[in-house]
């Protein structure tokens, strides 16, 4: 890898290949406790669900509001608990919510009140905190990524843990509120572009993460009673406290992946389930931190362009540096599927611009339309917008693009023993 693809030499980048495809297997089941397999029950009285919490930071207002937005109209949930490894977060999630104040997630797990949990901490807690929740029998709202971009085995226990122990499970990807994903799905499997053979989407914006993007909230704040360090780190290695890498902590490839992982799951998951992907055959990107010149490890720019077995070629671009758009298209044989105008629309593969086919969406969403969905999977044991084995699928194709990065070569998905190969 040159330096130009990640701002980082050769040597970082072989000690994180050698994490991501090496270790994490043995250091996650290391923090994890497996259970025997079980249905999952609901112990609310009445049907009620209790809602519990965990990293309360920004996002987390917006679960919370959606939360009780839902309960004040009616819907039967409860918020029970927070958690939060800085106490001002906790204190402040209290007042919002008046749950019961945690600062290790996994007492709340053992709350008996809690049914359902929301997480919201940063991206390598994700799949530790959801796999120990799914074993504690609970459903869970999980933000997205999925995983770090190093923790592909975790990702893979997740998705087969999720169906075991028979929980309801929505990644945070909530695009996938809006129907014209199912719609374009359904126009697929009907064929009325043929075979697809080529598919683009992009997530283009202008802006640096760091202290403008991730504000320090108290330039003093140090490891103690009040800021639990080591349960920030988990199982990322272990380095000195700093005031940017725990405020901060998108700047940093031991807790974030930049674009790949932090944005693309937005725009990647939606082409997934239009085009019902699975695991791709072979990944390749190319990019880098190729603007924003300062202590900031993850890259700013990153072009993915992943294989599949049907014989589909995707690209998956972006930068974080100008927020002029692309067209998201899908190219088939037979024509032509874009996602503009009033939802889809179906152009001749000849190129003319003039639509042969407009289809309208049915209906759009947000976060609340996701809570609501996940409840009523909740209910029904249907599968939620945004299910676990989908998440494994774009996570795992975004790994092997970080991964593609790093090494300066292509990616592979080696289908028989389920795992990366580069
Ligand atoms: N779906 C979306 O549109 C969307 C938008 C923003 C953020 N997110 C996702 O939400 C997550 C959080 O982002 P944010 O912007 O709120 O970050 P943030 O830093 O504001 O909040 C993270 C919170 O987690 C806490 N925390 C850290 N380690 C923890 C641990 N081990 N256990 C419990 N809490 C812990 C932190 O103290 C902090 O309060 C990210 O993974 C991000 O990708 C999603």
């Amino acid at each position: 890898m040159s330096d130009a693809t990640s701002g980082q030499g050769p040597n970082v980048s072989r000690r994180r290949f050698i994490q991501a495809v090496g270790t994490t297997a043995a250091s996650v089941a290391a923090g994890l406790h497996i259970g025997a397999p079980a249905r999952a029950q609901s112990r609310s009285a009445n049907g009620r669900l209790g809602v519990g919490f965990i990293g309360c930071g920004g996002r987390m207002g917006a679960h919370i509001g959606a939360v009780q937005q839902l309960k004040n109209e009616g819907q039967p949930l409860d918020l029970v608990a927070v958690s939060d490894v800085y106490k001002p977060r906790v204190d402040a999630a209290v007042q919002a919510t008046g749950g019961k104040p945690y600062r290790d997630y996994r007492e709340l797990l053992e709350d008996r009140h809690v049914d359902l949990v929301c997480i919201a901490s940063p991206d390598r807690h994700h799949g530790p905190q959801a796999l120990d929740a799914v074993e504690a029998g609970k459903h869970v709202y999980c933000e997205k990524p999925m995983t770090h971009w190093s923790q592909f085995e975790v990702a893979k226990k997740l998705a087969r843990r999720v169906k075991e122990r028979g929980v309801a499970f929505q990644l945070g990807t909530q695009r996938l509120a809006d129907s014209i994903w199912r719609q374009g799905a359904e126009l697929i499997r009907q064929g009325v572009i043929g075979k697809p053979l080529h598919a683009q989407v992009g997530y283009y914006r202008q802006g640096d993460w760091g202290e403008r993007g991730m504000p320090i909230l108290d330039p003093s704040a140090k490891p103690g009673p009040d800021l639990d360090w080591k349960a920030f780190l988990g199982d990322a290695p272990e380095v000195e406290f700093s005031v940017q890498r725990f405020f901060c902590w998108r700047m940093y490839l031991d807790y974030a992946g930049g674009p790949p992982t932090d944005l693309y799951p937005h725009v990647f998951t939606p082409l997934a389930t239009v085009l019902g992907l699975g695991m791709p055959t072979r990944v390749s990107a190319a990019g880098g931190k190729l603007f924003y010149n300062h202590e900031r490890e993850v890259p700013d720019t990153v072009n993915i362009l992943m294989d599949y077995p049907q014989g589909l070629t995707v690209a998956c671009m972006g930068t974080q540096v100008n927020a002029w758009e692309m067209e998201w298209v899908i190219r088939g044989a037979e024509g032509t599927m874009t996602f503009s105008g009033p939802g889809i629309q179906i152009f001749p593969a000849d190129g003319r611009r003039e639509p042969v086919k407009e289809v309208a969406r049915e209906a759009s969403g947000d976060v609340r339309e996701m809570w609501l969905n996940l409840i009523e999977c909740i209910h029904s044991g249907g599968k939620p917008w945004s299910p676990v084995d989908m998440g494994y699928c774009v996570q795992t194709a975004m790994n092997m693009g970080m991964l593609s990065l790093f090494e300066g070569k292509t990616a592979h998905f080696d289908t028989d023993r389920e795992r990366i190969r580069i």
